[in-house]
C-alpha cells in the first residue's frame, strides 16, 4: 500500500490575544490560577475585525503551498474541517480556494472541495479522507489540502469563555510524506450525544461536566477498539497528541490512557508493589463500587514516578502552544502533534521513525485513535515554522476591547470597530458580495 501521510503543516492564529491570568480572571473576580493551573490556559487568540475562518484557512494554505513551492494544478483535493462555518450550503473550502486563486496564476476548478463536519473530530476525518484518496490511486499525483480552521467563541458569560481561541492549521496530505505516515490501525468510540451542540445558533450549547465524562467515555471505547485489532503499551509510542479543548481535559484523558494501556503489562507489575493491581469487575459487587475502586486506583496512579516520567516525556510536550492560544477546536489535535514535534526539536530528541497515538474527539460525538509514523524529514519541516513570532506579535486586548471583538464576531450584533492590528500579506475580509456572500482581498 502507499505510505501517505502529512507531508507539510502551517499553523496561524488570531492575531488577536486575551490574557486569562491578567485581564480575564480579575473581570470575573476569580482566581487566576483557576487558568493557568486548574484549566491550563494562560491566553486566548481572537481573530481580529478583519479575520475569520476562511482568512485564517487561506493565511496558513498560502504559507504552506509558498514554502513547499506549490502550484494550484498540484492540489487535487480541498478538505476544509471547521464548525464554525457562516454558510449552510456554499462550502468555506470554495471561499478559500477563491482567495488563494487571486494570489496563484492558475485556479482550483480541477480539484474536488468538501466540508467535513463532525466538531472537533472533523480534521483528522479530512485527513483518513485523503489518505484513503491517495491510497486507493485516484489523486493522480496531486496532493489533498486538508485545512482546520475554527473560531472557537462561545456566548459571553458561558462556562467555556475562558477556553475560547481561533485558529487555522493547513495541511498537506501526500504520497511519502515528510512529517508522518498514516498508519491502518484506528479505533472508534461514537454515540449519539448532546454535551455540546449549535443547532442553527453561532456560540453552542454546552453542558461543560457532562461534555467531560463524554470525552473520557468516548476516548475509552477507541482505544479498547484500537486493542481489538493489535496490543497497545505505553512505551510504543513517543508522543500521544489528544484533541485539547484545555489542557486540564487532556490530563484527564492522559491518565484513563495510561491505565488503561498498562492493565495486563508489565507496567500494572511494576506499579503493584506502590498502589496494588488495577482493580477488575469481576472482584466487585456492583459496577458502581467497581468505578470508584478504579477512580481511586487513577489517583494513585497519577502520583507514581512512572506515570509522571511518561506523562512528562509522551503528553506535556503536546500542550505547548494551545496553553497560550486556547481551543481551535478542529485544529486542536493537530497543534498538539506540531508542538511536541517542535519541543522535541529544540530538545535535540530524535524521534526519526518514532510513534505517534493520536487521539482525536469531537463532541456529538466521536473519538477517533490512530498511529501514525514519524517521518525523516520531521525535522527540516517543523523548523519551517513561525509559530513563535505570530504568538509574541498578537495585539494584547485590554477586557473592554475583548468585549468588542466578541461583538464584531457575534453575528446577532451590529457592532462595527477599527482593526486592532495593521494587516501585512494576508487575506482580509472586505464586506459583503450581492448575495449575502463573505468577501475577501489580499492585502500586501
Ligand atoms: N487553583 C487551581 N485549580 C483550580 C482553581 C485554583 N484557584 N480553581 C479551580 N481550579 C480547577 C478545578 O478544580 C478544575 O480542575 P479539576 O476538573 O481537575 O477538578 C479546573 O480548575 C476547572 O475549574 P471548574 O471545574 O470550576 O471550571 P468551570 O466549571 O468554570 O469550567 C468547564 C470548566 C465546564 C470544562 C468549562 O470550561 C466548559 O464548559 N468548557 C467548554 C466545554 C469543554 O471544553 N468540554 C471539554 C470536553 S468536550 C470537547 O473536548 C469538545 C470541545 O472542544 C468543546
Amino acid at each position: 500500500m502507499t505510505t501517505a501521510g502529512i507531508d507539510a503543516v502551517e499553523i496561524r492564529t488570531g492575531n488577536l490575544k486575551l490574557d486569562l491570568a491578567e485581564t480575564f480572571a480579575p473581570e470575573k473576580d476569580e482566581d487566576p490560577a483557576k487558568y493557568t493551573k486548574g484549566l491550563g490556559l494562560h491566553a486566548s487568540s481572537f481573530p481580529d475585525a478583519y479575520e475569520d475562518i476562511v482568512t485564517m484557512g487561506a493565511n496558513a494554505a498560502k504559507r504552506l503551498m509558498d514554502r513547499k513551492g506549490l502550484e494550484p494544478e498540484d492540489i487535487g483535493r480541498i478538505d476544509v474541517a471547521t464548525e464554525s462555518a457562516f454558510d449552510h450550503s456554499k462550502p468555506v473550502s470554495t471561499y478559500i480556494a477563491g482567495c488563494l486563486e487571486d494570489v496563484y496564476d492558475d485556479d482550483f476548478h480541477h480539484a474536488n472541495k468538501g466540508e467535513r463536519k463532525f466538531a472537533c473530530v472533523a480534521g483528522t476525518q479530512a485527513i483518513d479522507d485523503a489518505v484513503n484518496w491517495i491510497q486507493a490511486g485516484k489523486n493522480r499525483g496531486r496532493a489533498a489540502l486538508v485545512i482546520a480552521t475554527d473560531t472557537a467563541l462561545y456566548a459571553r458569560g458561558d462556562s467555556g469563555e475562558a477556553t475560547q481561541g481561533a485558529g487555522a492549521v493547513a495541511m498537506l496530505i501526500d504520497e511519502d510524506p515528510d512529517l508522518v505516515s498514516v498508519d491502518p490501525v484506528q479505533g472508534f468510540g461514537s454515540a449519539d450525544e448532546t454535551d455540546f451542540l449549535k443547532p442553527n445558533q453561532q456560540f453552542p450549547s454546552v453542558d461543560g461536566k457532562r461534555s467531560m465524562q463524554v470525552y473520557l467515555a468516548r476516548m475509552r471505547e477507541a482505544m479498547m477498539d484500537v486493542e481489538s485489532q493489535r496490543d497497545l503499551h505505553p512505551d510504543d509510542f513517543a508522543v500521544v497528541p489528544f484533541h485539547i479543548p484545555f489542557p486540564g481535559m487532556v490530563r484527564k484523558g492522559a491518565a484513563l490512557g495510561f491505565r488503561h494501556i498498562s492493565r495486563g503489562t508489565d507496567v500494572e507489575e511494576e506499579l503493584a508493589e506502590e498502589i496494588g493491581m488495577q482493580p477488575r469487575l469481576e472482584d466487585f459487587e456492583d459496577e458502581e463500587a467497581y468505578r470508584d475502586a478504579l477512580s481511586a486506583y487513577t489517583d494513585d496512579l497519577t502520583e507514581t514516578d512512572r506515570y509522571r516520567e511518561w506523562y512528562d516525556k509522551t503528553v506535556e510536550p503536546t500542550l505547548g502552544i494551545s496553553r497560550y492560544v486556547g481551543n481551535w477546536y478542529t485544529g486542536s489535535v493537530h497543534l498538539a502533534r506540531a508542538s511536541a514535534l517542535r519541543e522535541a526539536r529544540s530538545n535535540g530528541r530524535n524521534l526519526d521513525e518514532q510513534k505517534l497515538l493520536v487521539c482525536s474527539y469531537g463532541s456529538g460525538a466521536q473519538a477517533e485513535i490512530h498511529v501514525e509514523t514519524v517521518q525523516p524529514g520531521w525535522e527540516e519541516e517543523i523548523a519551517a515554522l513561525n509559530v513563535e513570532e505570530q504568538l509574541r506579535d498578537r495585539y494584547d486586548l485590554t477586557f473592554e476591547e475583548y468585549e468588542q471583538i466578541h461583538d464584531v464576531h457575534n453575528y446577532d450584533e451590529s457592532t462595527d470597530i477599527d482593526a486592532f492590528t495593521t494587516p501585512e500579506e494576508e487575506f482580509v475580509f472586505d464586506g459583503w458580495g450581492r448575495m449575502g456572500e463573505r468577501k475577501y482581498t489580499y492585502v500586501e
